[in-house]
């Protein structure tokens, strides 16, 4: 879970003033960090509506580390354009690809759970990758890369239509106020773009613990050719044994939260 969770607009500051220009690639900014100034800024192209704000957050001694050690070996690069899964992984495997993935708690325990599958995590926020390939590389975690960029460029630019097993959104920023509505990553746009790049039989698995946003999602869903519910029509499923429990949801759960899960294949 990132700093601030439910209420994203809070650092509109940091995001307003870091906005327009393209940065350089996250090799190059690593390459050109020093200690005291280990600034990283995810990898996107400029848009109008974007559905993070780029965050001011300090990266520990460790994530600062784990960006020199490790990410030559897990880091993925938007601006490389398509990424050969064969290549990068040196198999051939189911691919789960997760967006938006936070700190990564769930994304490493999947990716440790699973190591028949290949899993990629795409994240805009510094610090929570740099936590990610931290622990990854300790735990010599081989199924596992990592974009540290706007997942809508990558879908668009990187990721090869029907290569998908799964597609994991997890939590997405809820953006609860009305006039931020139209910042949720879920719109239906995006819904035909993940099902292009599912293979046919993939998975696109959402889930969410505000309520609102999961009437949209199940709105969206339903309405979104080439999709079928996986629960049946208008029903959300039982969070399916692969997705692990994050502390934010057990929390929650203690607190007589909700949480919804949707499981939508791609038909044909
Ligand atoms: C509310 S947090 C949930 C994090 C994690 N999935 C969890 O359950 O703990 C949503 C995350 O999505 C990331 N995010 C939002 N839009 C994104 C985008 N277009 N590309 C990549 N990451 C994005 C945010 O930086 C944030 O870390």
């Amino acid at each position: 879970m990132t700093d601030s969770p439910n209420d994203p607009s809070v650092d509109s500051a940091v995001d307003k003033s870091t906005v327009m220009a393209v940065p350089a690639s996250v090799s190059e900014q690593v390459a050109n960090a020093s200690d005291d100034n280990f600034a990283l800024r995810p990898e996107y192209k400029p848009k109008s509506i974007r559905s993070y704000v780029i965050r001011a957050g300090r990266m520990t001694q460790g994530q600062k580390k784990a960006f020199l050690s490790y990410w030559p070996k897990y880091g993925a690069s938007l601006f490389d354009g398509e990424f050969d899964l064969i290549e990068r992984f040196g198999r051939e495997a189911p691919t789960v690809l997760e967006i938006g993935f936070g700190m990564g708690a769930s994304l490493l325990t999947m990716a440790e759970q699973e190591p028949e599958k290949d899993f990629i995590g795409i994240e805009v926020h510094p610090p929570g990758v740099g936590h990610l390939i931290n622990e990854a590389g300790a735990k010599h975690i081989t199924n596992l890369k990592v974009y540290m960029a706007d997942a809508i460029d990558v879908l668009d630019d990187c990721i090869l239509d029907g290569s998908l097993d799964r597609l994991q959104l997890y939590f997405p920023d809820p953006w609860h106020k009305k006039k931020h509505n139209k910042r949720r990553i879920l719109q239906p746009e995006f819904a035909q773009t993940v099902l292009k790049k599912l293979k046919v039989g993939g998975v696109f698995h959402l889930a969410t613990d505000w309520e609102h946003y999961a009437d949209q999602m199940m709105e969206v869903m339903s309405a979104a050719p080439g999709y079928d519910n996986k629960a049946g029509e208008y029903h959300y499923s039982a969070r399916p044994d692969y997705r692990p429990i994050t502390k934010f949801e057990m929390r929650g759960e203690r607190l007589g939260h909700g949480v919804w899960d949707l499981l939508f294949e791609r038909q044909n």
